[in-house]
This record gives structure tokens, sequence and C-alpha cells, in this order.
């Protein structure tokens, strides 16, 4: 993949007629999906009442614009997919690493030191575009972002796709079920794994006040980045 300072190209694989663009470069379409709402209804409904998302999915534009990314299918001008990312600080130990989405969400934008890390805070491909193998072309271009801004590893607090179809299992065992070809169950973890990433951690319980809580389950998926 090939990127000059200010601009993110499509990945190694990428089809011809996808366009990709930072929230930098085109303001305009980071607005039209805000507007338009054209990513929300992928999200099942427990995963729009966030405690503390909105302290910062609301600081990503413009602070963090050039590590946001639209994807827009060429041939029709659609913005079909999005890649929101976030930096932070991490030594690289798991002691540091952030218990989840909302902590390392709020450790980005409260701490003052230079972030070392960048994290995904969420891969969208809209409905009439899924199962079609955009997703990993998604990572792929956080990875590159990254790598563009000297942030290394990315780190994903995944969230399974196909966890809420198990709610009796735990995050820990579920996070490790693979398939006969070795390949994890869940297809979200398994593109992520195909992409060369591991499991670092999952997070299976969040306690508040002194009272564990069920909270929506994460797991920590790190790629390299070099
Ligand atoms: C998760 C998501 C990003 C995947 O995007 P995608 O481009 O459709 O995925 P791909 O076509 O690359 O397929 C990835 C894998 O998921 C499977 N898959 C694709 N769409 C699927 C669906 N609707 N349900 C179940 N599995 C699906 C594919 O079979 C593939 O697995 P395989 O290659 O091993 O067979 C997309 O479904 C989405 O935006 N979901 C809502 C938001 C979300 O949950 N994002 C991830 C958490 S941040």
């Amino acid at each position: 993949m090939l990127c000059d300072d200010d601009a993110v190209e499509a990945p190694d694989g990428a089809p011809p007629w996808l366009e990709v663009f930072t929230a930098e470069e085109r303001p305009d379409l980071w607005e039209r999906a805000g507007v338009e709402r054209l990513f929300e209804a992928l999200w099942p409904e427990y995963n729009l009442h966030g405690t503390h998302s909105a302290a910062y999915f609301g600081e990503l534009v413009p602070r963090f614009a050039r590590l946001q990314a639209l994807f827009v299918d060429g041939r029709s001008g659609d913005l079909i997919a999005r890649a929101r990312t976030i930096p932070f600080r991490w030594d690289r130990t798991l002691e540091d690493l952030p218990r989840g989405i909302d902590p390392v969400g709020l450790r980005a934008v409260q701490d003052s030191r230079t972030p070392t890390a960048l994290s995904a805070l969420s891969a969208e491909v809209r409905p009439e575009h899924q199962g079609a193998g955009l997703s990993a072309l998604v990572l792929a271009t956080m990875a590159a972002m990254a790598r563009r801004e000297g942030l290394a590893p990315l780190v994903a607090p995944v969230r399974p796709s196909w966890k809420d179809r198990f709610p009796i299992t735990s995050i820990e065992d579920y996070a490790n079920w693979k398939r006969r070809d070795g390949l994890p169950y869940d297809p979200w973890i398994r593109v992520h794994i195909r992409l060369g990433a591991r499991i670092v951690r999952p997070e299976p319980l969040r306690v508040d006040d002194g009272v564990g809580r069920y909270w929506e389950p994460n797991v920590w998926i790190l790629h390299e980045v070099s």
C-alpha cells in the first residue's frame, strides 16, 4: 500500500472501484454519514446505549480526523463503509491495556501524553455491501493509518458478531471456539486472525463501585504494524 503524507489509498487487493478517504480529506463525507445516519441501522440495539461512548466518539473529528476512513463505491458515489479509530498511550503490557472500549476511549481523550498505539473503535460495512470481503480492507486501512502516524500496534476491542447467540457461554470460552479448519468460530474474530492478528485478552467483567455487572464483552485483538 502506498500512502503520501495526506492521503490514504485503497489497500492491496481492493476492487478498482473502491475509493478511500480520511475524514480530514473529505469532511463532507464524514458529516454526511452522521446527518444521514448511514451506519446506525447496522448496530444491535444494545450497542447504541454506551454510558461513555459520546465522550470519545464525539471527539474523533476534527481532533483525530486523519485516523478516520471513509470508503466510497466510485461507480455510484455511495458511502459504503467506515473505519473509526483513536490513538492512545500504551506501554504494551497487559496491565496497561485498558479494560475494553470505554476505558480505551476515555484514556485517549483524557491523557495528555503522546499516544503510542492505535485502537480500532468500529468497522462498519453497510448491509447491502456485507459479505463481499470488505471488512478485511477496512482493517487493512486502519493498520495503514497506524503505520503512517507511527502508532503501533493496532489493537481492537472486538465485539464478536455472534456472541449474543450464546449468552451463557463465557467470553473467554467463546473467543477460543474454533472451527474444524482451526480458525475462530466467530466470523468477525476470524477476519482479524486471518490477517495475522492475535487475541490478547477477552474482557469478561466490568466492576463499578464494587458491583460486578454484565457488560458487552470485548476481545482485545492485536495487529502488529511494521
Ligand atoms: C462485521 C462487519 C464489519 C463485517 O463486514 P463484511 O464486509 O460484511 O464482512 P466480510 O464480507 O469481510 O466477511 C467476514 C466474515 O464474516 C462473515 N459474514 C459476513 N457477513 C456476515 C453476516 N451478516 N453475518 C454473519 N457472518 C457474516 C463472512 O462469511 C466472513 O467469514 P468467512 O470469510 O470466514 O466466511 C459487518 O457485518 C458490519 O458492519 N457489522 C455491523 C457493525 C459491527 O458489528 N462491526 C464490527 C464490530 S466493530
